[in-house]
């Protein structure tokens, strides 16, 4: 006998931010290539090649700017009628120290990488719900979970808060069948890790493997919640 997936029925539809690039647009990719729907937010909203125009929608969407999630969420309800599942991986790294960092910078981390996906689930936590098996998925980071260095500190500290909203979530929407995970990687092979180190892509996490786990998680059903993924590319004592 065949297992109940506990999916919901039809074609799932997954929003993504940060899909311009990076681990955001091999997350689209995969989830494009197994079957999903996909309502991309970008700064700059071009289709991406592999896309087609029934299964793939691009809409503006600037971290920044509280509110452009909402017209982002109701373009997306309005095109394809569902939200099944939010993938939050725009995000930015501003290499300072604790000490070193201004109010300015901070505040900047906090916004695209705290604030911004919390308002982007808030936006489409009634579709998550009238899913029954929502899935969230926040792109964290390693230094969510440990301070690695001093440059990566100030990151860390919306990173650590990023992990947080990631549990808040699970538990604000676990009766409604929402489950959330932390996705916490080391360094990826992306514009961002090759910004901060001079090691090759082929030391660090490959996007698409990445993609890969997140497809894992979002299908798994609602009672195979995984609350924190961690990956590495390097060996450190914990993780
Ligand atoms: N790469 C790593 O080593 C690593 C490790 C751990 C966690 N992460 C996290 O994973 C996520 C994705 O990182 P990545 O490696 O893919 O980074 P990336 O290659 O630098 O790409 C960043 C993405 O975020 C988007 N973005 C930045 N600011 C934005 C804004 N104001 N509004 C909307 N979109 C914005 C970018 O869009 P544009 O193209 O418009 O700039 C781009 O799509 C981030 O949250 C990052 O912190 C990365």
């Amino acid at each position: 006998m065949t297992k109940p997936t506990g999916r919901p029925a039809g074609r799932r539809v997954a929003l993504v931010s940060g899909a311009s690039r990076g681990i955001g647009a091999a997350c689209a990719r995969h989830l494009f290539e197994t079957g999903w729907t996909l309502s991309l937010g970008m700064r700059d909203p071009v289709r991406p090649d592999w896309a087609d125009s029934e299964r793939v929608r691009v809409f503006p969407y600037d971290a920044t700017e509280a509110g452009s999630e909402q017209t982002w969420v109701d373009g997306t309800i309005e095109a394809f009628k569902r939200i099944d599942a939010v993938i939050a991986s725009a995000g930015i790294m501003i290499p300072k120290s604790v000490i070193d960092i201004d109010d300015t910078d901070l505040d900047r981390m906090f916004e695209i990488n705290v604030k911004a996906p919390r308002r982007l689930v808030r936006a489409s936590w009634a579709s998550l719900a009238a899913s029954r098996a929502g899935r969230v998925i926040i792109l964290a980071s390693l230094s969510g979970k440990r301070v690695k260095s001093v440059t990566a500190g100030s990151y860390s500290i919306s990173k650590f808060a990023a992990v947080a909203l990631s549990h808040g979530i699970r538990q604000a929407g676990w009766d409604l069948g929402i489950r959330a995970t932390a996705v916490c990687p080391g360094f990826v092979a992306t514009d961002m890790a090759r910004g901060i180190t001079d090691r090759a892509d082929a030391l660090m996490t490959d996007p698409d493997d990445l993609a890969r786990i997140i497809g894992l998680l979002l299908d798994l059903p609602n009672h195979a919640s995984v609350a924190e993924f961690s990956i590495n590319c390097q060996l450190e004592e914990s993780y």
